[in-house]
């Protein structure tokens, strides 16, 4: 349904995600519905990639308008690219490349889509101190993005080296998950980027020993499934919960501009 051919046309714009594995992405569920619903002549494509050097000669062939990045690629594209932002200087990672002006242009909107919702919490002061569980790459545009607002950041991961590099790039203090317990009731916010919960790691939680005083705001990247054992947990002790499935959106959205140059529309019942 999605890639009906008879919808396209020479004029018809070509955009799509890149990465491998591709197949389970729910990002064509956002572009596609959204490029109809503005009558904008464009569709969205999961390439499986492995060379990012011969899809980005593709890329050409074709007159790609702009593609979506996932793993293994969000750092191996960056030499292709003409321009970057700071962000995605800051982070090493780039989750989306744009055709501007005949060269490519790579940004990160996990960063912003990560804001959305806190933004203007950050901004009232309500959120100053922040904890942030894991140390991986999801994790890395979430503390840049909280360092870079003002908010004091420890960042909490089973291997400690991991931590430490990320803390001593952005000025954070860091510590082992078995030692989560004695942070808890220390921060305004709670941000959970691991993947413990979902996939093979279903059902179980990454910092069982950290304690929520019902005050804190609860952010958890993991998306399927919408509400893990952590973000139960939390939900229980009184907590304000964000969920994967909001930054999903969100940044899909500023993706969906950064595209089109069209806000996403706001009618449209994505099916994530
Ligand atoms: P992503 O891009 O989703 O962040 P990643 O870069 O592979 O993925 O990072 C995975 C994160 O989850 C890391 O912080 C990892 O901890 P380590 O740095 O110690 O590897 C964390 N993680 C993965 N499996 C875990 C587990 N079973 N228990 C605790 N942390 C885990």
């Amino acid at each position: 349904e999605l890639y009906r051919s008879d919808k396209l046309d020479e004029k018809t714009h070509i955009y799509g995600i890149i990465g491998n594995p591709v197949s389970h992405t729910s990002s064509p569920n956002i572009h596609n519905p959204g490029f109809e619903a503005i009558r904008y002549n464009a569709v969205y494509v999961p390439f499986l990639v492995d060379s990012v050097r011969a899809f980005f000669k593709l890329a050409e062939m074709l007159q790609i308008h702009g593609f979506s990045v996932t793993v293994p690629h969000k750092r191996s594209v960056q030499p292709y690219l003409g321009r970057i932002t700071r962000e995605v200087k800051q982070i090493g990672s780039c989750n989306t490349v744009v055709r501007i002006q005949n060269m490519w242009k790579g940004i990160n909107t996990d960063y912003y889509g990560f804001l959305v919702p806190i933004e203007a919490l950050i901004a009232q002061g309500e959120i100053r101190n922040a904890l942030v569980i894991g140390a991986g790459g999801a994790s890395r545009a979430v503390v840049w993005a909280l360092h870079n607002h003002g908010v004091k950041v420890t960042i909490l991961n089973r291997s400690i080296e991991h931590a430490r590099t990320l803390a001593n790039e952005t000025m954070s203090a860091y510590d082992t998950l078995e030692n989560a317990y004695l942070y808890s009731e220390t921060v305004d916010l709670v941000v959970q980027t691991t993947n413990v919960g979902m996939g093979d790691l279903m059902g179980q939680e990454p910092c069982p020993s950290l304690h929520f005083s019902g005050k804190e705001f609860v952010y958890e990247l993991v998306y399927k499934p919408e509400e893990t054992v952590f973000l139960k947990r939390a939900k229980e002790a009184g907590c304000t919960i964000i969920t994967g499935k909001q930054m999903l959106m969100e940044q899909g959205k500023l993706q969906f501009e950064a595209f089109t140059g069209y806000h996403y529309p706001h009618w449209v019942d994505v099916v994530l």
